[in-house]
């Protein structure tokens, strides 16, 4: 047996008696075990079954595939934000120093920052693929199949929120000043999104409000007291002043307050416009939510740093002044 090999099976031996097991009976198990295929690593049968349109409309399945992707882009970004927060800490179930870094350095935040912008930038970029590839009729009728459902029930993109910003920086703009003392649950109450999922006529909670809440508000209420000490806000306030001037770390910062507050919920609204909007009365969205006055940007003016914004940027947010003068 070479030196190496036997190097290795030494090395084999300290992390399975580190974790109390026997390395002999692992060596066994490798004897059996097959060899990996691409299919089965990635679970690519699994993947490709995940598709189950509810009608027989071709574009249907575009509509599905689309939001999956995004939701893996969102998963990505999750993943690189909790990295930030939790200081690059890596939790791993053998007791070994496997070389990743226990610490977070200002050009690890910047690093971390740029993959979660190139993420955003994919989906903002690509948007259109979904919108030139699916017919409006067809989107009309098969949509009605689907209700009360709606990727406002996105939870991922609720806790990529919650994981950003502090809750003040979500409560509806009006009510930003006047809650910024009070208790979390009075600004959970008037987190900006309920207002985008009230009935337009009666201003009751729609049903896929009351489904989304009874499913999600455990999470979101553990989220938000993980991360409330520990935000990617509160990450970049904390750290010494010297990096706080980091030009490259707070143009990193701004562009991704950019990307999820007013890059992508452009595109987004574009698509409801191009779906839904008619010149004499609007398609009624889900559970007849007012849509067109909640999505654009410039309603909500969700900023996740706002103290990296002069006062006129921020009166100006989701108008296109903003997004030339960062350019
Ligand atoms: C044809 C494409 C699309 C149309 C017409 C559309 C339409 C809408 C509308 C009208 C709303 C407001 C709530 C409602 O009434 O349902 C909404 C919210 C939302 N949609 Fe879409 N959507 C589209 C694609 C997508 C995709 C691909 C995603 C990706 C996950 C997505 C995620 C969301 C999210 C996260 C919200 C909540 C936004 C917020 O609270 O500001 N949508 N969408």
């Amino acid at each position: 047996m070479s030196k190496e090999i036997n190097h290795k099976l030494a090395k084999l031996q300290k992390k399975y008696s580190s974790i109390g097991q026997d390395m002999n009976s692992y060596l066994e198990g490798l004897l059996y075990t097959n060899p990996l295929s691409y299919w089965d690593y990635i679970n690519l049968e699994t993947l490709l079954s995940l598709q189950r349109p509810k009608t027989d409309f071709p574009d249907e399945e575009i509509f599905i595939v689309y939001h999956q992707i995004t939701e893996l882009y969102f998963k990505l970004i999750i993943k690189e934000i909790t990295t930030i927060c939790n200081n690059g800490k890596v939790v791993s179930d053998i007791g070994e120093d496997k070389g990743w870094k226990k610490t977070l350095s200002t050009n690890d935040f910047i690093e971390h920052l740029k993959r979660i912008n190139n993420y955003f930038k994919a989906l903002i970029s690509s948007f259109d693929i979904m919108i030139e590839g699916m017919e409006r009729s067809q989107f009309l009728k098969f949509r009605m199949s689907l209700l009360p459902a709606s990727g406002f029930q996105s939870y991922q993109y609720r806790i990529i929120e919650l994981m950003s910003t502090d809750l003040i920086n979500l409560v509806e703009k009006n009510y930003r000043k006047k809650l910024s003392k009070s208790s979390d649950l009075d600004k959970f109450k008037k987190i900006y999104w309920m207002k985008g999922s009230v009935e337009l006529k009666t201003g009751k909670k729609t049903l896929m409000l009351k489904n989304f809440e009874k499913k999600y508000s455990k999470l979101f209420i553990k989220t938000y007291q993980n991360y409330k000490k520990n935000n990617l806000f509160k990450k970049y306030n904390a750290l010494k002043k010297k990096d706080q001037k980091n030009e490259v770390l707070i143009n990193q910062l701004k562009l991704y307050d950019l990307n999820v507050n007013v890059e992508w919920p452009l595109v987004h609204y574009k698509s409801a416009v191009k779906y839904l909007s008619m010149p004499d009365k609007d398609i009624i969205a889900t559970g007849g939510t007012n849509w067109k006055k909640y999505m654009p940007p410039k309603f909500q003016k969700r900023i996740f740093f706002p103290n990296l914004w002069t006062e006129t940027e921020k009166e100006n947010w989701g108008k296109n002044w903003v997004l030339s003068n960062f350019k």
